[in-house]
């Protein structure tokens, strides 16, 4: 059930995620605080009554994040001893929180060699060395919150026809998964009014593809070449987004990602 909500919201770490969440929560009507370390360097262009200093690693600043607010956390949830001492300063779970967390949490230490690689959904194993996956189960089984494992991001300054050009990644038949930065923002969005506390939702844009096939529709549509195939041990994942889709019901505006590279060129 959509929960009606007037809490003001603070979207903790307002870097790529955050700044387009501080942008489509204020356009839904609600009022969002963005939070940074150095606020005025780094927020200078969000008015000043938005902004919040906060940073995990400085005690002092936890004081300056409202209380009752909803938390959407787009940063790495470590070291686990301070994401303990914010949460219970908190008193979460009167609040709803929302953590940003990645696909990378299913990274095994050792990978199955199955091609294609097996779906993963969020009952699949979690690597609980990763100090990250460490701090959101911890906030999920102790504070209710709602975790996102979230695919490769991408959109405007993040574009995977660059990563392919400049080498970053080749050709290979290792399967990626992505999500364009506002459909993730929507799904963020949607998780705080609607999600349950303390599940998890995988994040992609629900068609896992393997760097081969990225890289010949770059070639074909683009001429962008990548600078040499790979040969990849690893499978990569194929992330099923079935929980997400069943329950938050997002509605991507960016699921065709050969028709967001056209734009992002
Ligand atoms: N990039 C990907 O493909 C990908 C994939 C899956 C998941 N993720 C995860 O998704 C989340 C959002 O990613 P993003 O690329 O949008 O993040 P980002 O651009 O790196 O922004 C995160 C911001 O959080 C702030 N921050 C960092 N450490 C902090 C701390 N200790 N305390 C308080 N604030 C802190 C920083 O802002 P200030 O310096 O202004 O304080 C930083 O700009 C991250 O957790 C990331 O690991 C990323």
């Amino acid at each position: 059930m959509t929960r009606q909500t007037t809490s003001p919201l603070i979207v903790l770490g307002s870097g790529y995620t955050g700044r387009v969440l501080h942008r489509m929560g204020t356009s839904q009507g609600r009022t969002v605080h963005a939070t940074s370390g150095n606020p005025l360097h780094n927020l200078a262009d969000i008015p000043s009554e938005q902004r919040l200093r906060f940073d995990l690693e400085q005690p002092s600043t936890w004081l300056n994040i409202p209380v009752g607010a909803d938390l959407i956390w787009c940063f790495p949830a470590t070291p686990l001893e301070q994401v303990q001492a914010f949460a219970h300063m908190l008193n979460a779970p009167s609040r709803r929180i929302v953590v940003i967390g990645s696909t990378s949490a299913y990274d095994a230490p050792s990978q199955s060699t199955e091609y294609p690689p097996p779906w993963i959904d969020e009952s699949a194993p979690l690597n609980l060395t990763k100090p990250r996956v460490q701090g959101e189960e911890y906030l999920r089984q102790h504070h209710g919150a709602i975790v996102l494992r979230v695919a490769g991001i991408y959109g405007p300054g993040r574009n995977p026809l660059e990563w392919i050009k400049s080498g970053r990644v080749g050709s290979s038949r290792k399967y990626v998964n992505l999500i364009h930065v506002e459909d993730l923002a929507a799904i963020c969005l949607a998780a705080i009014e609607k999600g349950t506390p303390g599940e998890v939702y995988n994040v992609s844009d629900g068609t896992p593809r393997t760097w081969e096939d990225i890289c010949r529709t770059a070639q074909t549509r683009w001429g962008i070449a990548a600078t040499g195939s790979r040969k990849e041990d690893e499978t990569g994942k194929r992330i099923s987004t079935r929980k997400l889709v069943s329950d938050l019901q997002p509605r991507l505006q960016h699921s065709d990602l050969y028709a967001n590279l056209q734009t992002l060129i």
